[in-house]
């Protein structure tokens, strides 16, 4: 393959490993990244987010001479074939996605655009953007392209190495098929499509993965009400090949930077246009349920959780992470906390002297030890590799009293009982 020109504008959770992915294709790419700590921690090879692998990815690239940095994206721009959008598109008030980074960038290249180039949007963005994208860079001799980035945080090496497909939408479709070559990889489906759709199948991917995740945790509720065990009922309906294994694990509910946005974005560009997403909106509605179904555990174990001390393992929205955006963990530590709980967390990304403002009220622990000291219930909210092969033996004499809620199914319910606690999971106890 013929190696080409990339600008990626945006040094985030997207543009850092799509920068590095095409570096390694043999493709020349310069990564744009106006914030000047982040660009100065880039130049080093330090990568300023937690994602196993990426640094070394990203090492690599520089290694190979094929990756260099650059603060300003109308320089970067200007001999490049491919310049891809990588910025945050934040949420509003209202739930829609916030534009301006996207548009702020286009308005900054749009005159420096080589002739013949084509602008490539890896943000989430609502549907529709393509076309504001070509009005505002306004030229005849530039395409226009939508690309969405299904990489998960914690495996984002993984995802953008080996990706299950890629999603190429323009309204010129030898346009999309020259995008979706750069990133041609055996193994990997291409579905090639205009950008509306393009746009449309990265909301409806999170949206569904979402709903699966709400219907999950509802079953383990269900499981919960009837008696019925959650993790049989998960093997008895994962071997339907139709159903599968997949995103079928019940939790303290869905978060993270992308499915409490792209949910909420769905159903507000569906009212936009006059239509109900009213599944998107129950499973959204469901998910709330959730972080309240979480503390009702608790209460069922603890009572009134006045002057209670709650143990919780684990900050993030997942493992292999340090994001806490949209943290099941957030929602659920805040209810505690206004019934009058003593929180400790410990979670191995978050250190204790750690003032950041969705941690007020709660004292960090330097170890999961620590925080179990004394407590009258443990919470298990992440899914952390240490917390599955930690010894309950060891943490029972610590705490006040020795009750589990382990909202991840992580233990084993007869081991954590052995060892005298009293455990409720999600659908077994
Ligand atoms: C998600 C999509 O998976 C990815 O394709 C998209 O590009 C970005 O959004 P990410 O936010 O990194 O990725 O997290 P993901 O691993 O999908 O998990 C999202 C949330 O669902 C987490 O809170 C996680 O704990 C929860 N989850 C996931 C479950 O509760 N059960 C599961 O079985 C899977």
């Amino acid at each position: 393959m013929r190696a080409s020109t990339i600008c990626v504008i945006g040094g985030g959770y997207v543009g850092i490993p799509t920068a590095a992915i095409l570096s390694l294709r043999g493709h020349q790419v310069v990564l744009a990244e106006n914030n000047e700590l982040r660009l100065a921690a880039l130049q080093q090879g330090n990568i300023p987010i937690f994602e196993p692998g990426l640094e070394a990815l990203v090492e690599q690239a520089i290694t190979a001479g094929t990756l260099s940095f650059s603060k300003s994206a109308a320089e970067a721009v200007k001999d490049c074939e491919y310049v891809f959008l990588c910025v945050p598109t934040p949420q509003d008030d209202d739930g829609s996605a916030d534009l301006s980074y996207v548009m702020e960038a286009v308005h900054e290249i749009r005159a420096q655009l080589k002739p013949g180039c084509v602008v490539v949007n890896k943000s989430t963005v609502p549907v529709g953007t393509a076309l504001l994208v070509e009005r505002e860079i306004s030229r005849a001799d530039v395409k226009v392209a939508s690309n969405p980035e299904f990489l998960r945080e914690g495996s984002a090496v993984e995802d953008s190495l080996k990706p299950d497909r890629i999603v190429m939408g323009s309204n010129d479709t030898h346009t999309a098929k020259m995008v979706a070559e750069l990133f041609a990889n055996p193994g990997s489906a291409t579905v090639i499509t205009d950008c509306v759709t393009a746009e449309s199948i990265k909301y409806a991917a999170n949206a569904f993965l979402a709903t699966k995740i709400s219907f999950i945790n509802e079953a383990a509720a269900f499981c919960d009400a009837v008696g019925a065990d959650m993790r049989d009922l998960v093997l008895g309906m994962g071997f339907d090949r139709r159903i599968g294994f997949e995103v079928m694990q019940p939790g303290p509910g869905w978060g993270g930077s992308c499915f409490p946005k792209d949910t909420r974005a769905l159903v507000k560009i569906g009212e936009d246009h006059g239509y109900d997403f009213s599944l998107v909106r129950g499973a959204i509605e469901s998910n709330k349920n959730q972080f309240q179904r979480v503390v009702d555990k608790i209460e069922a174990l603890v009572g009134d959780l006045k002057g209670v001390t709650v143990a919780i393992w684990g900050l993030t929205f997942k493992a292999n992470t340090d994001d806490r955006r949209s943290s099941p963990a957030i929602p659920v530590v805040a209810t505690l906390l206004a019934r009058g709980a003593l929180v400790r967390a410990y979670d191995p990304t978050v250190q204790p002297s750690d003032e950041s403002s969705d941690l007020a009220g709660i004292t960090i622990s330097g170890s999961a030890e620590e925080a179990a000291t004394g407590a009258e219930v443990l919470v298990i909210l992440t899914e952390w590799t240490e917390f599955r092969w930690m010894n309950l033996s060891n943490i029972a004499p610590l705490m006040g009293k020795t009750n589990i809620v382990d909202t991840r199914n992580m233990l084993d319910p007869e081991a954590a009982k052995r060892d005298g606690f009293t455990y409720l999971g999600m659908g077994r106890s």
